[in-house]
């Protein structure tokens, strides 16, 4: 070690071999939320640069007193990538100790992603879905509708059946073979987004980001007394079916507006709630079975710190990652 000290550099398998479950993951990442509703973290909206059409490289820098964990996260969203054979998400993590400011860990952020993002539907899910609900649609079988279906099957309970839909038949048929190995659930692969949607219990949108969205899902498509989580902003939500919500919830309000003055979510209706004032009990979450709910999840990066601080206490104790020095 030299006199500034090392980082650990932790790569996406090292991140793989720690077994860390979505159990775990779904714990810190509700644990974020009830910090951040108690306004002692720091989550500016996510600046970004756009190399091209429809993609992004976000920071999303992030610090939590009480979990002790600082950091910034940057990562890319290329549309074009698959077509290269590549992930569509790309990016690192860096944590930063939060005494000195010195960077103490770089990762591989895919993991970190995948996970968080589907952790936070559920935490959302807990709140806002029906106890019962027993159908999940998703829209867009890649990385996300995995991880979201992993994570809701953790705290849903009663969920027996799954509607996939993709554009990519590829894509939909291998998600369709894994997931059902996988979780032992019924996925039924659908042929339109509307069969995706109707009369499913909770509903995940995980398609394109677009810029200026052309959507499809109609009001009269969504079940009363359903839960709904965009992750694509609302790409695929036409408005009125937005403003045909009782709740229209989000995971923080700031970065909405943020992403208003950047042009996005030109027609939205108000926000009931963010995620965190449901959650820690300021406001209500679900008040009967009727109710239609929906969630933009924006993605936050109280999230990512919290999932990178529970991988870099377990790399370190078990001797996981490559030592470099500053
Ligand atoms: N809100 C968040 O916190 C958050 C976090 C991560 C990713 N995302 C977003 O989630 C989306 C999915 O990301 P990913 O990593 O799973 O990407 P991915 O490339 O792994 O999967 C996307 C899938 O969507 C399919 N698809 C494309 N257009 C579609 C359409 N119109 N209808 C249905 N399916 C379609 C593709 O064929 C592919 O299978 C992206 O928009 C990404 O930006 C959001």
């Amino acid at each position: 070690m030299n006199s500034l000290g090392n980082v650990l550099y932790l790569s996406r398998a090292e991140i793989d071999t720690l077994k860390i479950s979505m159990t775990e993951v779904i714990n810190v990442v509700e644990e974020a939320f009830r910090e951040k509703s108690k306004e002692k973290v720091e989550t500016p909206p996510k600046p970004g640069v756009h190399p091209q059409k429809d993609a992004f490289i976000h920071a999303m820098p992030a610090y939590m007193p009480k979990m002790r964990v600082a950091g910034v996260k940057w990562v890319s969203g290329f549309p074009e990538n698959p077509k290269r054979g590549l992930p569509y998400i790309s990016g690192l993590l860096i944590l930063n100790d939060v005494e000195t400011g010195f960077p103490i860990c770089v990762m591989d952020c895919t993991w970190i992603t995948a996970k968080r993002t589907g952790a936070a539907t559920a935490v959302a899910a807990k709140y806002l879905a029906r106890e019962d609900s027993k159908t999940f649609g998703i829209l867009g079988c890649g990385v996300q509708g995995r991880s979201n279906l992993e994570a809701l099957i953790t705290v849903c309970k009663n969920l027996e059946e799954v509607r996939a839909y993709d554009v990519n038949a590829e894509n939909l048929g291998r998600y369709v073979e894994e997931m059902t190995i996988r979780h032992g659930v019924r996925v039924v692969p659908v042929n339109s987004p509307k069969k995706a949607v109707e009369n499913c219990d909770i509903v995940v949108t995980a398609g394109p980001i677009l810029k200026n969205p052309k959507p499809v899902i109609e009001a009269s498509w969504f079940k009363d007394g359903g839960f709904a989580c965009a992750l694509d902003f609302d790409s695929y939500w036409k408005p009125e079916a937005m403003y045909s919500m009782d709740k229209f919830c989000t995971d923080d309000i700031e970065q909405l507006k943020y992403y208003r003055q950047q042009e996005y979510f030109r027609d939205i209706p108000e926000v009931y709630a963010e995620l965190s004032e449901i959650i820690s009990g300021k406001t209500h979450g679900r008040e009967n079975s009727r109710e239609r709910i929906m969630s933009m999840n924006l993605g936050l990066a109280i999230e990512d710190m919290a999932t990178a601080k529970l991988i870099y206490e377990k790399a370190k104790k078990t001797g996981v990652g490559t030592k470099l020095p500053l």
